[in-house]
Order: structure tokens, then sequence, then C-alpha cells
């Protein structure tokens, strides 16, 4: 399963880097007004820093203006990938974008449909929001699960990335049904280190350490 930083903060990035298991980064209007700083320079900093897909979301809502913007941000490197979101016109350059070799996230999914309609157009990848269906009373795995059933059934090669996860047995959850990728807030990705046995027993281990002699 890869793991991607769900985020635009270069400090988080820099952080998450350094663990040497992250295999990429998704970001979303929100987040990048959350840092306070211009598009451009968020940007820029994130394609230095990281090598693994970046997701780029568009802000044009219609056909054309989401094309120039997914061209734009396609050429600013190798490893961007563009995000649209699921409407009849995200899906429309979702399908130009895949003729002309643009890699996809499909965003704001919120039903295993939704998701065909992505693979169809023949998305890079997918991505479900389980949190914020949990949050309306629908369990958000559950499509997670319906989307990589349909999937197979057909052998789309569109990747399942299962976003808006909230805490650590999401990421389990996803992992069990076999998500190709989880996006996460740096939180929940410190929060799967996290055993207090480890830190017991690594308290144990150096107390006892101190009565070996030297
Ligand atoms: C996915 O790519 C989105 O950026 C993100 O996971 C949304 O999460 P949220 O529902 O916590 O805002």
């Amino acid at each position: 399963m890869k793991f991607f930083l769900d985020t635009a903060d270069i400090d988080e990035i820099r952080r998450a880097s350094a663990w040497g298991i992250l295999d990429g980064v998704t970001t979303n209007p929100s987040l990048v007004a959350k840092t306070g700083r211009r598009f451009d320079d968020v940007k820029a900093e994130i394609l230095d820093l990281v090598k693994g897909p970046v997701s780029l979301e568009v802000t044009a809502t219609d056909y054309d203006g989401m094309m120039t913007q997914a061209r734009a941000l396609a050429a600013e490197g190798e490893q961007v990938v563009v995000k649209i979101p699921l409407t009849q016109a995200g899906i429309q350059a979702t399908a130009t974008c895949t003729k002309e070799g643009i890699k996809t996230n499909v965003t704001l999914c919120f039903s295993a449909n939704q998701a065909l309609v992505a693979a169809k157009a023949g998305a890079t990848y997918i991505s479900p929001f389980v949190g914020r269906l949990d949050d309306i009373g629908n369990p958000g795995m559950e499509v997670v699960a319906d989307i990589l059933e349909v999937y197979k059934n057909f052998n789309f090669e569109t990747q399942v990335l299962a976003a808006s996860l909230r805490h650590p047995a999401h990421v389990l959850d996803a992992a069990r049904l076999g998500a190709h990728v989880a996006t996460m807030p740096i939180k929940v990705i410190e929060q799967l280190f996290k055993h207090p046995m480890t830190d017991i027993g690594l308290a144990r281990f150096m107390a006892d350490w101190q009565k070996v002699p030297e």
C-alpha cells in the first residue's frame, strides 16, 4: 500500500519525508488556503521536495478551464497528478487528460458508480472520501470495498486512493480491503507508529541496559 501525505504544509512534508515511508502528496484548495501562502509558491516547493506523485487540484469548474489548468500543471513536473472533481465536466477533462498522457486523480468521489465513471475515463487514481461519508452516517469504507469489487470485475487499472482518512482504524480497514493508496494527515501517519506497549517495552529495555556492567 502506498502512503500519501494529505497536506500543503512544507514542514509537514519535510518531517514525513524523513521517515522514509512516504510515497507521495495530495493537496486540495482548502489545504492550500490553510497555509496562507500563494499556490504558485507552495506548488514549487512541494515539487522540489517530492519526487513521488503529487496531486494538484484544478480550480476551474468548466471543461475548457480545467483543461487549461491541467495542461499547465502537468507541464510543471513528471510527478504531477492533476486532481479533478467528479462532475460531468471533470470526467470529460479526465478522459482528455488520459488521451494526452496526463495523470489524474478524480476527487470528491462518494459512490461506486461515480468511481466506475472515473475508471471508464481512464483516471489514474480515484479518491473516495471515507471520513466525509462517515460524517453523514454512510459507512465510507463500504464504498471503498464496492469500488475495489467493481474494478476487479473489469480489470480497471485505476488505483483506489482512500481519502479523507481520519484515524488509524481507517488506514487498517483500507489496507485490509486492498486499497492501493491511503492519503492521510500527518497526525494519522504519526498514530500508525504508536503503541503503548512499545513505549513501555522500550523504557524497560533502557532501564535494564543501565544495569549491564561496563
Ligand atoms: C483527498 O485527496 C482530500 O484532500 C482529503 O483526503 C480530504 O479530507 P477531509 O475530508 O479530511 O478534508
